[in-house]
């Protein structure tokens, strides 16, 4: 596969030839492994250069803010597409025709019930524990109830597993809801849509079954096909770095679901709304500028920046215009939403922000759309966790049924050198 050569002259060491891949787009890569042989590691905190692994579903280019899954620009999918057709998508590698979409949905339907005694798991959590504590409990303690299903090298094992993960998603999540709320838990209805049935569990009771307004469930819908996949995130990255144990799927997507909940990557979108709480006013904005410029202050603009994105988050971008169309046939005039387009109209004429290339990720207007559907701000990342399903098991399944190797970074050791023990 190699195209080309790269070689690495060390002082006083003789030059090392190292083979370079080109892909069918993005950058070429320098494949080090020969380094090994040679006594050296590469040193690469926070993987800024890395590419972990080859892999056809999903290319990002941080410059020009492109986003493609198998091909298809995420602007497209979010337009025209719908999130199971895109699930199948990242799955399969391509657009299911009409018969291929209809057995995918109903195959969906059929798996969205969870095992009744996950009840009484739930009943072990605080009511007030934060929901991903608890989605992280419960979805790796599902692996104990599909024994029939785990072994990774059987495709059809693999496949069920991807089933049951992105159709119990939603009902979790709205478990974990409606525990907080001391509310009945709700049955799914597969007479309804995926987006229709996760709000239908969410916000109807036994006492009342209200019809999910169209706008809400599509918008829902769109959320979750911009949260689909992200190529090599962090949270996709633990999820193949557990994988590569052999760890079981379930194991693995809690181990993403765990990633992804820190305000660094997944947890913005909360972080995002909490910090337009903090803020208030247009009028404070100025102070929290100088605060996320200030190198002694540990605040940061939530929603703000991306490791690839130097560029406009193109999902950022649906995602506003989403805000617009669901809070104006809502008839919502949510002083967030100004403030919000204020903070950001202030960081992006600010220096500190351009020359670094800060531009609002997909984080930054997700969570008023999540407002104006009714979900609260603890409950935003799990709506993340719920649309990244099929990426993190896309990645896992094409990481397993291609040859692969466990996962195990070196390091620069920097600590003490051989000592003995004191004989006193
Ligand atoms: C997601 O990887 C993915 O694809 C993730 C994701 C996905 O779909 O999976 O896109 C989802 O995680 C989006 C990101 C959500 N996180 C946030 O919104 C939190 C706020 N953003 C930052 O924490 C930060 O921008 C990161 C973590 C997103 C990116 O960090 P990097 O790539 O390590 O960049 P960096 O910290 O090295 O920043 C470069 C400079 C630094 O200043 P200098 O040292 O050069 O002076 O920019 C500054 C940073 O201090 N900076 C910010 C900032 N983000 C970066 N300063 C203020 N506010 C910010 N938000």
């Amino acid at each position: 596969m190699a195209d080309k050569k790269a070689q690495l002259i060390i002082e006083g060491a003789a030059p090392i030839d190292l083979p370079v891949y080109s892909g069918t787009l993005g950058p070429d890569v320098i494949d080090v492994r020969g380094l090994t042989a040679e006594g050296v590691f590469t040193f690469d905190p926070g993987f800024m250069a890395t590419s972990s692994c080859e892999s056809k579903i999903t290319f990002i280019d941080g410059d020009n803010g492109i986003l493609l899954h198998r091909g298809y620009p995420i602007e497209q999918l979010a337009e025209k597409s719908d999130f199971l057709e895109t699930c199948y998508l990242l799955l399969k590698g391509e657009l299911p025709h009409a018969e291929e979409k209809q057995k995918f949905d109903s195959t969906i339907k059929n798996h969205t019930m969870v095992h009744e005694q996950l009840k009484n798991f739930l009943n072990g959590f605080r009511r007030d524990g934060h929901p991903m504590a608890i989605m992280c409990g419960v979805v790796g303690a599902l692996s104990a109830f599909y024994h029939d299903s785990l072994d990774i090298n059987n495709a059809q094992h693999r496949e069920i597993s991807a089933i049951r993960l992105i159709a119990k998603m939603p009902t979790i999540a709205a478990m974990v809801y409606k525990y907080s709320m001391g509310q009945p838990l709700m049955y799914p209805n597969n007479e309804l849509s995926y987006s229709e049935n996760f709000l239908h569990m969410m916000f109807n009771t036994p006492a009342e079954i209200k019809p999910i307004d169209p706008i809400l469930a599509r918008a829902m819908d769109r959320i979750f096909v911009l949260h689909a996949d992200h190529e090599q995130n962090a949270s996709t990255s633990t999820v193949r770095l557990a994988g590569s144990t052999g760890a079981n799927p379930f194991a693995c997507v809690a181990a993403g679901i765990a990633a992804l909940w820190g305000p660094a990557h997944g947890g913005a979108n909360e972080a995002v709304l909490r910090m337009l709480d903090e803020i208030g006013d247009v009028s404070n904005i100025d102070t929290f500028i100088a605060k996320a410029k200030d190198k002694d202050d540990p605040f940061k603009l939530m929603g703000f920046g991306h490791r690839v994105y130097k560029n406009f988050d193109p999902r950022a971008k649906v995602m506003k215009e989403t805000c617009d169309e669901v809070l104006g046939l809502l008839g919502i005039n949510d002083p967030q939403l100004e403030l919000a387009m204020k903070l950001e109209e202030i960081a992006l004429s600010d220096p500190y922000f351009v020359e670094r290339n800060l531009y609002p990720n997909v984080d930054f207007y997700s969570g008023i759309i999540l407002k104006a559907i009714g979900i609260p701000a603890e409950l935003f990342t799990v709506i993340f966790a719920t649309g990244r399903t099929p990426g993190w098991i896309a990645h896992w399944n094409e990481m397993i049924s291609n040859p692969y190797k466990i996962g195990r970074p070196r390091q620069l050791y920097t600590g003490h050198t051989k000592r003995d023990y004191p004989n006193n």
